[in-house]
Order: structure tokens, then sequence, then C-alpha cells
């Protein structure tokens, strides 16, 4: 067994296996999509942990790679609908960017389904919930993400 796919000992003391995911949420839409997800009691896995950005434009990759590093088992990058930016283009930017980078991932041998994009308004509370019930599915199923992690 490789060192890249060895489990560490605390999570299989733990049993169940959660993915840890971070999401990173625009200000204007997918924040508040999430805020109404929560507010309306959609209920949504706690393993997606969410990170407030002014708009999905501002998401760097490097910002997606340091979450891999840091343990992310996947990253959800969330804005508005194309075309509802409150900075006009950012997510158009954003989905051009991150088509890219998702290539990128593969080439580098991470599972392209670990990185995901949303477009979600601050009104559709409920797709907020089903969106991040279903990548913590797909996630759990890809199983705990052991590339690019920091050496400890
Ligand atoms: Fe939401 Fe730009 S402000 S994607």
């Amino acid at each position: 067994m490789s060192v890249e796919h060895k489990i560490p000992e605390r999570e299989k003391q733990q049993g169940e296996w959660t993915p840890k995911i971070v999401g990173f949420c625009c200000n204007w839409c997918s924040y508040a999509g999430a805020d109404l997800a929560g507010t309306s009691r959609f209920q949504y896995p706690s393993n997606l942990r969410i990170i407030r950005v002014p708009c999905s434009g501002r998401v760097n990759p490097h910002m997606v790679i340091r979450a891999f590093q840091k343990g992310a088992d996947g990253v959800l990058v969330a804005g508005c609908h194309p075309g509802d930016c409150h900075y006009a283009t950012g997510n158009y930017y954003a989905r051009r960017r991150m088509l890219v980078f998702k290539r990128l991932l593969e080439y580098v041998g991470i599972e392209p389904e670990r990185f995901q994009a949303r477009w979600i308004s601050g009104s559709e509370g409920q797709k907020f919930a089903e969106n991040a019930i279903k990548l913590s599915e797909e996630i759990k199923a890809l199983g705990p993400n052991r590339k690019l992690r920091d050496v400890r």
C-alpha cells in the first residue's frame, strides 16, 4: 500500500468516514442560498464548510489547491447564475477558469468530480441543499482524497 492511499488511524477508529468539503460561495447569491436553506430548515450535510467570497470570480485556483492540501476531499465553487453576477462578469471568468482548472486537476491525478461549480441564486435554498447532499454523496463514493496533501 503506497503512502498516499494509507487511511489515517483516526479515520479508521471513527468507523464511518465522512468527506470534508469546502464550499466557496459568493456573497450575493450562493451564500444567501445557503442561508435560506438554513432558515427554511432544508437539511444538508454539515461536512460542507462554507467560505464566503465576494464573487465566484474571486476564487483563485490556488485557493482550491490549498483546500485540497489542507485536507479537503472535495471543493465546491458556487456563484450567481450566469448573467446575474453582482459584478457583471465575475462568474463568466470563474466558469472559464474552472473548466481549465478541472482539466489540470485531472492531469495531476485528482478525480475531476472532486471539484465542482454550481450556480445558485439567493432564492434557491432548496437547490443549495439538494446540491450539497448530491455533492457529499458523490465525494463519499470516491473515498478520501490523498493527493496534494501537505506532508507532515
Ligand atoms: Fe455572485 Fe459574482 S457576485 S458570482
